[in-house]
């Protein structure tokens, strides 16, 4: 039985290293005994435990129960009795320590026994937050949950150098978050200058709902933006034109041997390098070229004295299967010649037809098209980071209208081209600098192209993604990842995430996965994440000064992602509307 003197509020029972018990005698009392409290204590709040050297043990509320407990307390009479009270222990994770003003990362600076211990003052954490960075690495995208007259920044270098995932459930802010974040930095400038800061933030976009965030970005869609097939490596080119289920080995053959010798043929530089290309090469080739090519070897045949395949030509002379014949072989649509069929005749039908039907689909034409042939890479990389039309430090990549087959490749490539650039641009430079236009690059709902799972249909996307989070730090390539379903996404991606700002939470298998992401010390603070309001969230990582609960600052009305809530209710209570199904197919159709 514990013997407690009562107007003790609270008192220290047990610290480790990784926690702090404490056990309150009387809450409300607990909580009003400082004149510049925050607000209300709840989990995700401050203590602050100090010792007898004047160093306070800053430590985050973890969890709260309470237990009946039973003291001996000394009556009016002035004698001793049993009581049973409620005991409130809160447990509490220690952050770091304050020793004249300044706060350290870590707990072992308290000297033990602790003496008191009482809720953070508004004052020491404002120290805290305020002294945390050096004025230019700040960078401020919210406040403390808590109170909001004391803003939380990152280290902005922190922040954006390494890769950062913005987690949470439908509707609780992710949208909203990213497009605060990035409004705030796109409007970061060192001095007063007029005119574009040097961001580069490329967002895929796959509802298109930021348009309406960043007014002056550049918006790529299935109508402007050109993709140059040609720089799909052979597993892609296999994804998008081949039956890879029916493991065809006479399709795969012809597919490789076409586009390799294709490629050799339009390549008009260097002789060396010539030699070189191989099915892998990223340099430009022709689909009609390689679609003749299959309908030709679908229709050879073969002289059976010589054994030779051969074709007529229109001029009447007769060609055989040489090196030298590959030009005719793309160019003209031959007859086979000879007593006997060739081993393909009539074998690549299935794939001619599938060949056929994607090269004349005007849905992927920015894909496949003229334009996507004879883009160069310099064009196709400057579409991407704000060069081509008009300057811009936001490009919005709207997916939405992309068909889904070839979705995977269509992110894979826009990734594989900017990684590309940044790798190419840091070996330009030579001498080891940084790249001068670091790219974030924005995923949206990337639960969708990098999945956990080794599906077939997202290999492409995930592969070129994970890439870029294993090795893109270094080229100055970075990856913001926001996921309403985190356990679902690869956990490549995840592990090198170093700064989080996980919002409400309700799935299970996502809470317990985001546990595992964090220091053993804060899995508890978790438990939290059910109950956030829409735009609450805690931010975790490298680049925060603690552990935080913050509210994200709200965007300017105007300058919404267009991801509101829709108003049921109130829309339901107006009288009935007429729709224009005309225009709505129109746009359908378009
Ligand atoms: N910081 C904020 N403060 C107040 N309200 C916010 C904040 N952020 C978002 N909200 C509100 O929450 C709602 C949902 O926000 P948002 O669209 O950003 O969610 P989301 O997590 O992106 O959802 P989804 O996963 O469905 O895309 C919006 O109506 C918005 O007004
Ligand atoms: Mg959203």
């Amino acid at each position: 039985m514990d013997t407690i003197n009562p107007k003790k509020l609270a008192h220290v029972t047990s610290v480790f290293p990784n926690k702090v018990k404490i056990e309150v005698a009387d809450l409300t009392a607990f909580k009003e005994n400082i004149d510049d409290a925050l607000g209300d204590l709840k989990i995700g709040s401050y203590l602050e435990i100090s010792d007898d050297e004047g160093c306070k043990l800053i430590a985050i509320i973890e969890s709260y129960q309470i237990e009946l407990k039973e003291r001996i307390i000394t009556n009016e009479d002035g004698n001793k009795e049993k009581e049973i009270y409620n005991a409130y222990i809160l447990e509490a994770s220690p952050l770091g320590t304050i020793l004249n003003n300044e706060f350290t990362r870590g707990g072992d600076a308290l000297t033990i026994p602790p003496t008191e211990v009482k809720p953070a003052s508004h004052s020491d954490i404002k120290i805290i937050y305020e002294n945390g960075f050096k004025p230019d690495e700040k960078f401020l995208f919210s406040t403390l949950s808590q109170d909001e007259n004391i803003e939380v920044p990152v280290n902005g270098n922190k922040f954006f150098n390494k890769h950062f995932a913005i987690v949470g459930s439908s509707g609780s802010g992710k949208s909203h978050a990213i497009a605060k974040i990035l409004q705030n930095a796109v409007n970061e400038k060192k001095h007063n200058y007029e005119g574009l800061n040097n961001s580069h933030i490329i967002i895929f976009d796959i509802h298109n709902e930021y348009q309406t965030a960043f007014q002056n970005a550049n918006i790529l869609n299935i109508k402007n933006i050109i993709l140059p097939y040609w720089m799909l490596n052979s597993e892609e080119l296999e994804e998008l034109f081949l039956d890879t289920e029916a493991n065809d080995h006479n399709q795969r053959n012809v597919f490789k041997e076409a586009i390799t010798n294709n490629k050799k043929y339009c390549f008009k530089g260097d002789l060396s390098f010539k030699e070189k290309i191989n099915y892998d090469t990223p340099t430009q080739f022709n689909f009609h070229e390689v679609l003749n090519y299959a309908k030709n070897r679908n229709n050879e045949k073969k002289d059976s004295k010589t054994n030779t395949i051969q074709w007529k030509k229109h001029d009447g002379n007769i060609i055989s299967f040489e090196e030298q014949n590959y030009p005719v072989l793309f160019s003209e649509t031959l007859e086979g010649q000879g007593t006997a069929t060739g081993t393909l005749n009539g074998k690549l039908i299935n794939f001619i037809n599938r060949l056929e039907s994607k090269i004349n689909d005007k849905r992927l034409d920015f894909l496949l098209g003229e334009k996507s042939q004879n883009i160069s890479f310099e064009d196709a990389i400057k579409q991407f980071i704000g060069y081509k039309t008009r300057l811009s430090n936001v490009t919005i990549i709207d997916l939405s209208g992309v068909p889904f087959e070839v979705l995977s490749i269509t992110v894979s490539l826009i990734s594989k081209l900017l990684f590309d650039y940044g790798y190419f641009y840091k070996k330009y430079l030579d001498d080891g600098a940084d790249l001068e236009t670091p790219l974030l690059l924005v995923y949206e709902e990337a639960h969708k192209y990098v999945p956990k799972d080794n599906s077939a249909k997202f290999r492409s996307s995930r592969k070129a993604i994970e890439r870029i989070a294993k090795e893109g730090r270094k080229y100055g390539v970075t990856l913001g990842i926001v996921s309403q379903r985190p356990s679902e996404i690869s956990e490549t991606i995840f592990s090198q995430c170093n700064n989080f700002i996980a919002m409400r939470l309700t799935n299970p298998n996502d809470q317990n996965y985001v546990k595992k992401l964090l220091p053993d010390t804060l899995g508890n603070l978790i438990e939290n994440l059910p109950s956030l309001q829409s735009g609450e969230a805690l931010l975790l990582g490298e680049s925060i000064i603690m552990p935080s609960l913050v509210k994200i600052d709200k965007c300017d009305p105007d300058k919404q992602p267009s991801s509101n809530d829709v108003n049921y209710l109130e829309i339901w209570k107006d009288e009935w509307k007429n729709v224009e199904f005309d225009k709505i197919i129109q746009e359908w159709e378009k």
